[in-house]
């Protein structure tokens, strides 16, 4: 099978860090060929050191890092998350990074990329800020990208930032909305499907078990991170890549209320022909998951 090459934008962050160990850890199946980073979970200083934080403890020093934005669109400061701790992973001992940033802004950097690899898979975990900035400076950017695969709201179930909006959403609502009223493809795998994708006990005793560096780290995480927020909501944007087979979908038109009010960041999922009322749906929004086989990719590609 031919490997998927996708770039991922991330904030992490511990679970884009798990995120990024899963998807490191299937070089069978997918090719990482870039990392963009936004403010999200915590500042940009810390996500671009966690980034390659990462990237040296897998020894893919070779992925670039690029920066990205440093808050959201409308917003002069965006709000970080409790979650992660102050570092953003969980407190970790991994070592500031030694790889430099690669030149060049992330919005720009999506736009050549995309050019250069003629159809551009993207993987996003984070507010979407710096793929909105890059459909404004590059309206044209839809015919190169073949598909947004994202972890972000939350369709038919309440938010985890406020009573309406997920995180990712809830930071850049005006982010959100540009890509989905893009015309790219997106895939969301939002609350509705990450709140069932749990971490659990023996989870955490079998990648400890494990006994590598890598899957040292990512019991680290998923023990500190699990005690806040149990449920592995970015890794499942990788899973989604790599085996989508365990998961249930609904069609439908999605966008996003960018209103000043309590409901901002708010997923309006139109999946029934009334609600469609003629629109082409714009989203396969993501439902369910088979929490048991999700759980065993995970800790395969850490090497159990
Ligand atoms: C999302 O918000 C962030 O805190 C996580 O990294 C994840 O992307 C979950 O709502
Ligand atoms: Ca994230």
């Amino acid at each position: 099978m031919a490997k998927l090459r996708f770039l991922y934008d991330c904030d992490p962050g511990a679970d884009d860090a798990l995120a990024m160990l899963l998807a490191l850890g299937r070089p069978d199946a997918l090719e990482m060929i870039g990392v963009t980073c936004v403010a999200g979970n915590v500042g940009l200083e810390p996500v671009l050191n966690n980034a390659r934080r990462i990237l040296e403890l897998a020894e893919r020093q070779d992925i670039p890092v690029y920066s990205g934005a440093a808050r959201p669109i409308m917003a002069s400061q965006g709000r970080v998350s409790i979650m992660h701790g102050s570092d953003g992973l969980a407190g970790s001992p991994l070592p500031a990074p030694k790889m430099p940033l690669a030149s060049g802004h992330a919005a720009v950097e999506i736009s050549r990329i995309a050019r250069a690899e003629g159809q551009l898979h993207i993987c996003a975990t984070g507010p979407l800020t710096n793929l909105a900035v890059a459909l404004l400076l590059d309206p044209e950017l839809p015919d190169h990208v073949s598909a947004v695969t994202l972890m972000g709201g939350a369709a038919f179930c309440p938010g985890n930032t406020t009573p309406l909006a997920e995180f990712n959403f809830a930071v850049d609502p005006h982010a959100a909305a540009i890509l989905f009223d893009s015309g790219i493809p997106v895939t969301m795998l939002g609350l509705d499907v990450t709140r069932q994708a749990v971490i659990t006990k023996d989870m955490i005793h079998q990648a400890e078990a494990i006994g590598t560096p890598v899957a040292r780290e990512a019991s680290r995480l998923l023990i500190n991170y699990g005690a806040k927020d149990p449920c592995l909501h970015d890794p499942a944007a990788i899973a989604w890549m790599l085996s989508p087979d365990m998961f249930e979908t609904v069609t439908g038109h999605v966008s996003i209320c960018t209103d000043s009010s309590p409901a901002a960041g708010q997923v309006v999922a139109a999946v029934s022909e009334r609600h469609l009322a003629g629109r082409t749906p714009n989203c396969t929004i993501v439902t369910g998951v088979d929490a048991a086989a999700f759980q065993r990719l995970f800790l395969e590609a850490l090497g159990a």
